[in-house]
């Protein structure tokens, strides 16, 4: 299974993809990493030999300009997934038709509680006493696609917003690799 990650910020999660794949764990190839900022994630691919891409919005007129050229940069690798690793910007309905039912996301929630892009902020100040992580099927609503796997995290007394966050990434980690994983072998992820 051929993929394009896209990343916005330290891309520990990358990593862990490239672990795995270095290691012969899963059967993917990581045909390219692509970013809309120059950022951590962007590192890691070039230190581990993959070919990178950045598509900034800052470069393009609108919204619309930014979609059409991230669009294109994504099929030109010809990815038969793609997948947005920590990537922290809303695409348009026209790419995620372009790639329709082939872009993976993970959110740092269990969906559909606390979608956007402070998710586990939110959780505590919930007060939930479980979160978790979803990796799903992006469609044109903000995390709100089928969901692949999900994994719960408990919320501890002490917790802080980056304690919380450092425990669901390291579930979330693990359960992005087994759920790409199994994708690549096309069975039901779990
Ligand atoms: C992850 O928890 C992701 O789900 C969220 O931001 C975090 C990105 O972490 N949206 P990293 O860049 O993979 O380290």
């Amino acid at each position: 299974m051929r993929i394009v990650v896209m990343v916005s910020g330290s891309g520990t999660n990358l990593q862990a993809v490239l672990d795995a794949v270095r290691e012969g764990r899963i059967d993917v190839e990581i045909a390219a990493v692509g970013a809309d900022k120059p950022c951590l994630g962007l590192e890691r691919a070039r230190q581990a030999g993959v070919e990178t891409f950045l598509v900034r919005p800052s470069d393009h007129a609108d919204r619309e300009g930014w979609n059409r050229a991230l669009e294109r940069a994504v099929a030109g690798y010809a990815p038969d997934r793609v997948l947005f690793a920590g990537f922290m910007r809303i695409v348009d309905a026209r790419f995620v038709q372009a790639f329709a039912g082939r872009i993976v996301n993970t959110h740092p929630s269990l969906l559909p509680s606390f979608p956007g892009a402070h998710a586990v902020r939110d959780a505590l100040a919930h007060g939930v006493k479980v979160t978790g992580v979803t990796v799903h099927e992006v469609v044109a609503d903000v995390d709100a696609g089928p969901i692949l796997a999900q994994a719960a995290v408990p919320v501890l007394a002490e917790d802080t917003e980056a304690r919380l966050h450092e425990r669901i990434k390291a579930a979330e980690r693990e359960l992005l690799v087994d759920t790409l994983g199994a994708l690549a072998r096309s069975v039901p992820v779990r």
